[in-house]
């Protein structure tokens, strides 16, 4: 039974990643970043708040030894959201790059050893098509940019770990209807999954060379950085 770890999972797009996995036979283990947070019936509740060194090194130790075949760095955050330039809050940014840019790395670099025990070797990291340069658009000051760095950091991540065969993967969910992405979004979150797993669970050892640093939509198709 193959292994995913994902962040985030207690709503939106990573609850819909935790139901869609464990309706496969996957074992799923789920991180919140609150004791006491209900995930998905059937998966393996596991406390991590992204943002806190202790909390990732407590994981670690955790789970030391126990292969995970896709690490799915999901949890997000867009604090400036409707917010024009004149009112983005410094804290908020700050608090954006720490969630959506440095935690996805840092949790990478804390399970690499899982992730390269494991068959499939993939890290999936949610990422949005607001950070890239050529589809630009107006305002999103914090979410862009910290989209944008972590398009970057994960091609850094990506080089460092292809010696140990991890593929690593940009994915953009589509613009989704979940507390994030609000009512307005344009498709449901089980559209989203089904078409981010079409990329992922495609990935192994074999081919990773075709999608590792890859930025992909959820449908498939690459996005310009
Ligand atoms: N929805 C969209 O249209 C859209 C579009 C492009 C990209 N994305 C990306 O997709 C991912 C998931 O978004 P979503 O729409 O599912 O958002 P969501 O419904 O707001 O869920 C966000 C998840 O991230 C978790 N999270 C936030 N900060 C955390 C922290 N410090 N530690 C641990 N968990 C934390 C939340 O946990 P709590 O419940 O504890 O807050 C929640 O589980 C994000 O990376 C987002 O940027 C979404």
């Amino acid at each position: 039974m193959p292994t995913i770890l994902i962040t985030g999972a207690n709503r939106g797009i990573g609850l819909a990643l935790t139901k869609s996995y464990l309706k496969d036979g996957w074992r799923v283990l789920a991180t919140t970043r609150s004791p006491g947070t209900t995930v998905a019936k059937g998966a393996e509740p596991l406390i991590l708040d992204v943002t806190d060194p202790d909390s990732i090194a407590a994981l670690k130790a955790q789970l030391c030894g126990i292969p995970i075949d896709v690490l799915w760095n999901n949890a997000g955050v867009y604090l400036d959201k409707n917010k024009p330039l004149g009112e983005i809050d410094d804290e908020d940014w700050v608090r954006t790059f720490e969630i959506n840019t440095i935690s996805p790395i840092r949790i990478a670099e804390a399970l690499a050893e899982n992730v390269a025990a494991s068959d499939q070797k993939v890290m999936a990291f949610t990422t949005s098509k607001m950070g890239s340069l050529t589809h630009n658009g107006m305002g999103a000051y914090a979410y862009r940019s910290s989209k944008a760095a972590l398009n970057m950091a994960v091609r850094c991540v990506e080089k460092d770990f292809s010696i140990r065969g991890i593929s690593c993967l940009l994915l953009h969910p589509g613009h989704v209807r979940t507390d994030l992405g609000g009512s307005e979004g344009a498709i449901d979150v089980d559209t989203s999954v089904k078409g981010m797993r079409r990329v992922v669970d495609h990935v192994n050892t074999s081919n990773r060379e075709d999608f590792s640093g890859g930025f992909f939509d959820y449908d498939g198709s690459t996005i310009p950085w």
